[in-house]
């Protein structure tokens, strides 16, 4: 029931709120996708699984991209899978202003998370950000600041951390299964740059004013979330970062990289773990790349196995039936049944944009570290302490906008 003693702004978000569950129970609620890049497919399949199981709330009625071509080419991909042609924009403003939109999945270079996603939620659209949530923590900040300012939703597309098998991974530790972890490996060394000449394919990738850092944070924010969602938070990291491989090519496009290609990083978590975390897009010849977390009982290997003391295995399909039978499996389709449980209900997702900026400041308390040549604590990142790496970044993403 709607409380009237509360001010008109609240009653209205409350009866907002009210017709868009009704709504999303009949499938009417409109999405759109902002960038047809790389990894706009898989979350088409993941809408399209989640309508599979007939829990699809959204219908993705518009699609952006500056490229025309790819917005045209994906949107051929919605109607192969839904059966509907979503309309196409050059221009997300104007999307914005001619569609009625309730929500949107922002999928496009770093830089741009935080001006897009103000212009959304100054639209009254509530937003589906990738991972990392934001070029630098300051902006991931900002970000969350506005979601407060606007009362929108903000959620974080962050796979590592959803999807059924990734549920029932951070359950079975939080259970007890291996006991207290003890230690943390990761290590991801991969030799896409030899083969596709940048990781992702795309050269922007490699460049701090886009990206906000190399290898370390395209693919490491990934883990630092996952370290975080399963063992708790991250209270201090020294690491040492270089860039090795100065100018890189792809036979069409050629550049001086700005990320860095290698980090080796040690890392101590609040509860006392400890973590050895390396991230490498300089590597040649062969690759590298495994997670184990060390428990006083046993070790997990998310998407391997658990292995207890005595000799037994879990398998991870053992452990999503023990944990997470409730989870869809899609990774993305769950972040889809989060956006629409958050803006329905109000519910908290796991993959929250402050879990987002928690990973976000892992990553950054990293490259402060092999910036100032100390250990940094994950909490002065956060709290926009320490930003010596961070200027330099906003340094760069500056200098790139003012050559547009
Ligand atoms: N596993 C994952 O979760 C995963 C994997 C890949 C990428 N990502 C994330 O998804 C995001 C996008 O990555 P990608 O690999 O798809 O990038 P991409 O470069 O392949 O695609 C980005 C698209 O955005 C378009 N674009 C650029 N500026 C635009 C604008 N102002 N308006 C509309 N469109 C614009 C580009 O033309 C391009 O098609 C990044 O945040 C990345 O880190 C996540």
């Amino acid at each position: 029931m709607v409380s009237w003693d509360r001010s008109h702004e609240t009653v209205l978000i409350r009866v907002e709120a009210i017709l868009v569950k009704y709504m999303m129970g009949v499938n009417m609620v409109n999405l759109a996708f902002i960038g047809c890049g790389n990894i706009s497919v898989d979350h088409l399949q993941g809408l399209f699984e989640l309508k599979q199981l007939g829990r699809n709330p959204f219908e993705l009625t518009a699609v952006c991209d500056i490229q025309r071509e790819r917005a045209e080419n994906f949107s051929k991909e919605v109607e192969s899978r839904f059966g509907t042609i979503p309309r196409i924009y050059t221009d997300y403003r104007e999307m914005l202003e001619k569609e009625e939109l309730t929500a949107v999945s922002v999928l496009l270079s770093h830089d741009l998370h935080h001006t897009i996603t103000e212009d959304c939620f100054a639209a009254g659209v509530h937003v589906q950000m990738q991972k990392p949530l934001a070029i630098s923590p300051s902006f991931g900040r900002k970000m969350l600041a506005d979601a407060e300012k606007y009362n929108r939703v903000l959620t974080v597309s962050e796979p590592i951390v959803l999807g059924a098998e990734a549920v029932a991974v951070a359950r079975a530790v939080k259970d007890g299964l291996i006991g207290p972890v003890h230690l943390t490996i990761d290590y991801a060394a991969t030799t896409e740059v030899t083969e596709r000449g940048f990781f992702g394919g795309t050269p922007w990738r490699h460049m701090k004013g886009k990206a906000g850092a190399g290898w370390i944070n395209d693919h490491g924010v990934h883990h630092a979330h996952m370290f975080t969602e399963i063992n708790g938070s991250i209270k201090e990291i020294f690491a040492y970062t270089e860039i090795f491989e100065k100018e890189l090519t792809d036979g069409k496009v050629t550049i001086q990289p700005t990320g860095e290609d290698t980090a080796v990083t040690v890392f101590r978590f609040e509860n006392g773990g400890l973590g050895h975390w390396m991230c490498a897009s300089a590597v040649h010849g062969e690759r590298t790349n495994g997670t184990w977390f060390y428990g006083g009982k046993g070790c997990l290997r998310p998407g391997k196995h658990v292995s207890l003391d005595g000799g037994k295995v879990i398998t991870m399909r053992e452990l999503v039936e023990k944990y997470a039978q409730d989870v869809v499996e899609n990774p993305f389709a769950h972040s889809y049944v989060e956006l629409a449980e958050a803006i329905m209900d109000g519910k908290k997702p796991i993959s929250s944009a402050e879990k987002g900026l928690e990973a976000l400041s892992v990553v950054f308390a990293a490259l402060e570290s092999a910036t100032i040549g100390q250990p940094v604590k994950v909490q002065d990142i956060l709290d926009g302490k320490k930003h010596t790496y961070e200027d330099t970044v906003i340094k760069e993403m500056e200098a790139l906008k003012a050559r547009l």
